[in-house]
């Protein structure tokens, strides 16, 4: 069975000692630390901005995968790549123009990559194949970590890996949501080659462990 990468998220850790958690999470032998960003408008929930991606910056040297769920991303993309940002992935539907911001990523040396939700499908991102490095699927509606996974985003698994595959460019393919030491395996046999683990990393008796059974 194929290693994947993995990327606990920071939202289910401790936001009073955020600079010990991303180094928690480095010890603990993460591949990435994923930001999840939410602006209360684009979903109902508000975590954090620009100010805590510069913050824990200097405390890992792991890639920061910012997630950003908020409306008009290509506003704020820049300052978020400024912050430290590694990758920086964004919803295409808040986007007024998914390609201007895919571009200014790019513009900034980072890499770039659109967030597909459960209802969705190929369709919304087939357009940025070009310049995508990486493709996340959501397997809950964003907002909150600790959800349960959403059986019918498999479809979506094999579908989106099959089109990565045809387009013969080196795209990620990132699960987010809903992971956990048990299902970790199936989606790594469906293609999926990031998963975001939140609840699953935090809330484990012993996250190095869980970190590793995830990774496979
Ligand atoms: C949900 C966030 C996820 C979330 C995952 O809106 O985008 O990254 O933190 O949490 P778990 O892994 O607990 O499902
Ligand atoms: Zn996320």
């Amino acid at each position: 069975m194929n290693k994947c990468s993995i990327a606990p998220s920071i939202l289910s850790g401790d936001f009073a000692k955020m600079g010990e958690t991303v180094a928690n999470v480095q010890k603990w032998g993460a591949d990435l630390v994923h930001c999840d960003v939410m602006d209360g408008v684009f979903v109902p929930n508000i975590t954090f901005g620009m100010p805590m991606i510069k913050a824990i910056r200097p405390y890992t040297t792991l890639p920061l995968d910012v997630h950003l769920m908020i409306t008009e991303p290509e506003k704020y993309v820049e300052r978020f790549c400024d912050a430290g940002a590694d990758y920086v992935t964004f919803h295409p539907e808040a986007s007024k123009d998914a390609r201007d911001a895919l571009l200014k990523i790019k513009a900034k040396g980072k890499k770039c990559g659109l967030v597909v939700n459960p209802d969705k499908d190929f369709s919304l991102v087939e357009n940025y194949l070009d310049l995508v490095d990486m493709i996340v699927l959501m397997g809950v509606f964003p907002g909150f970590g600790g959800q349960s996974y959403i059986e019918s985003v498999s479809d979506n698994i094999v579908l989106f890996a099959q089109k990565i595959k045809e387009s013969g460019r080196d795209i990620l393919l990132e699960l987010d949501g809903g992971v956990t030491e048990q299902n970790a395996e199936r989606f790594r046999s469906l293609g999926i080659t990031v998963l975001v683990a939140g609840s699953a990393t935090f809330k484990a008796a012993d996250p190095e462990k869980a970190i590793a059974v995830m990774r496979g």
